[in-house]
């Protein structure tokens, strides 16, 4: 059943995570329904720029429309992942997505407020719900490559005037983590004193942690030990974190480079170890069973793990 992340995230609100996965094709789709049926956890299915380029928008839309035939008891969202504001538009129009994501984070306060307010009274009048962005991550965020430097933690006190002048139903922030496999150097870690003042500052509002990867050190070792050359100062979020950050009103969880590294890793070591073999459904079975565990065991430590029914109770 496809809900909008508000229905999601006022279930969710201090108890646990809802997981975001990036999807871009079947084995992934596979995978993460997979995991989450057996988890009986509640999640939301990303789908990027990138991934609608990638699949076509026609097919990805067929791929997830497939996987909840095939999961009926499943209960997710499907939200656009840092939209521009065409793409949210064409999204809306579309009458697929239950959520969408306007990312204009990179303009100044004034821009990304009217952008994102243009993007909710188009999402609202067709139900659908709206995250934005204020603050910057670092790392890539779609085309756009953003300097560690010019990463800027998100403002306690924008936040507020923010999510009053939009009315974004949740807000994504800049509180340490950046996409991709680099998060951390040294000692760096979430900044919870900032979560925890955004928090004051909007009571009971969902705030998203995007570049929520974990990057276990043992998928980065398997990889290079099968030929890969990930540099070995990769480093993610401590899934141990994810309890403290939902104390402090993270209600979603993005996880995109996880995935990427379980399909690198499976693939490497398949072609590793069996070099002789080319029937590509090999690999991809291995893939939708390791990425389905992944998922489930994530769900636990987000914490949606088992909430399925009670999802269910409270929508009806
Ligand atoms: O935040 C970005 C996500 O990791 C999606 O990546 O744009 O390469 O599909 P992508
Ligand atoms: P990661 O790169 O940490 O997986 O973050 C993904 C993300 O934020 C997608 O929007
Ligand atoms: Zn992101």
């Amino acid at each position: 059943m496809i809900v909008t992340t508000s229905d999601l995230f006022e279930h969710a609100y201090g108890e646990y995570a809802v997981g975001a996965y990036n999807i871009n094709n079947m084995e992934q789709a596979i995978g993460l329904f997979e995991g989450n049926a057996k988890a009986e956890a509640p999640f939301i299915v990303q789908i990027s720029k990138g991934s609608r380029g990638y699949a076509g928008v026609i097919m990805i839309q067929a791929i997830i429309l497939a996987a909840e035939q095939m999961y009926p008891n499943n209960i997710f969202a499907v939200h656009l992942d840092h939209g521009d504001e065409q793409t949210c538009y064409e999204c809306i129009e579309s009458g697929f997505y239950s959520s969408v994501m306007i990312d204009a984070s990179h303009y100044d306060l004034a821009e990304n407020i009217d952008i994102t307010k243009r993007v909710v009274d188009a999402a609202h009048d067709k139900g659908i719900s709206v995250e934005a962005e204020l603050g910057m991550l670092g790392g890539v965020e779609e085309d756009i490559q953003i300097d560690e430097k010019h990463a800027m933690l998100t403002d306690p006190d924008e936040a507020e005037e923010f999510v009053f002048k939009t009315g974004c139903d949740s807000l994504a922030v800049a509180i340490g983590t950046s996409h991709g496999a680099y998060k951390f150097s040294g000692g760096q870690g979430l900044h919870f004193d900032r979560i925890a003042s955004i928090q004051e500052k909007l009571p009971d509002f969902p705030l998203v942690m995007h570049g929520s990867s974990s990057v276990p050190k043992s998928e980065v070792e398997r990889i290079n030990d099968a030929g890969g050359a990930l540099d070995a100062s990769a480093r993610g979020v401590d899934e141990n974190e994810f309890a403290k950050a939902v104390e402090l009103g993270v209600v979603k969880v993005n996880i995109d480079t996880d995935g990427r590294l379980v399909w690198t890793r499976v693939h490497r070591e398949f072609f590793r170890d069996q070099p002789e073999v080319y029937d590509f459904r090999k690999p991809g079975t291995i893939l939708m069973s390791e990425y389905a565990d992944f998922i489930e065991k994530k769900s636990h430590k987000l914490m949606s793990a088992g909430k399925l029914e009670d999802v269910r109770d409270s929508l009806s």
